[in-house]
């Protein structure tokens, strides 16, 4: 699909069929997305945590208790070390968070790319995530995602709309 339209057509799903797996060579080309990903010095501070298990998926739904997300049958998550990522002498100023959600965005702009669905979610349960994912105390995620594909004949809700460029542009 040609890069805008990918752009275009993402949104946030949040109707899942329970029983439609995303293909193993589809994550991959997923996952690829994110391993080619830029961050600051190229560190990569990061791990791509793929939870298909029963026991993997009992432990992440618990930590995010909506309706909707307990069917996805694939959560994606990004997770790192401050102390692996790029920290600006001048200020102190740490690209963990930067670099993971970058890596993150580019593998849910892939897995639309696919016609797989995904939705940011940061309202999770934090300790409850950290658990399921079996963090270590120096170990950070910022967001998960469901990867699926939308039951069959569901009727998605509107596209949200966003402010006009006129608004959110300034030229200097
Ligand atoms: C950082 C971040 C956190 C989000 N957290 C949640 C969440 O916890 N639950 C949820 O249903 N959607 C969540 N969303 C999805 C947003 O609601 C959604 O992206 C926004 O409404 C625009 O809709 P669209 O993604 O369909 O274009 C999150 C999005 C971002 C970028």
């Amino acid at each position: 699909m040609e890069f805008y339209d990918v752009i275009r057509q993402r949104r946030s799903v949040r109707d899942y069929d329970p029983d439609k797996q995303v293909e193993p060579q589809v994550l991959q080309r997923i996952l690829e997305a994110g391993r080619i990903a830029p961050s600051a010095t190229n560190a990569q501070p990061w791990t791509f945590v793929v939870i298909t298990s029963p026991e993997g998926l009992s432990r992440v739904r618990a930590a995010y208790g909506s309706s909707w997300f307990q069917d996805a049958p694939a959560v994606l998550t990004v997770t790192g070390r401050r102390s692996d990522a790029w920290t600006r002498p001048a200020d102190g100023y740490n690209a963990l968070e930067t670099d993971l959600t970058i890596a993150m965005d580019h593998m849910i702009l892939a897995a639309a790319a696919e016609g797989v669905s995904s939705c940011w979610i940061a309202a999770y349960q934090p300790e409850a995530i950290r658990s399921a994912l079996e963090l270590g105390e120096d170990e950070e995620v910022f967001a998960i995602t469901p990867l699926g594909y939308p039951r069959k004949d569901v009727q998605l809700p509107p596209r949200r709309g966003r402010k006009s460029l006129e608004e959110i542009t300034k030229y200097l």
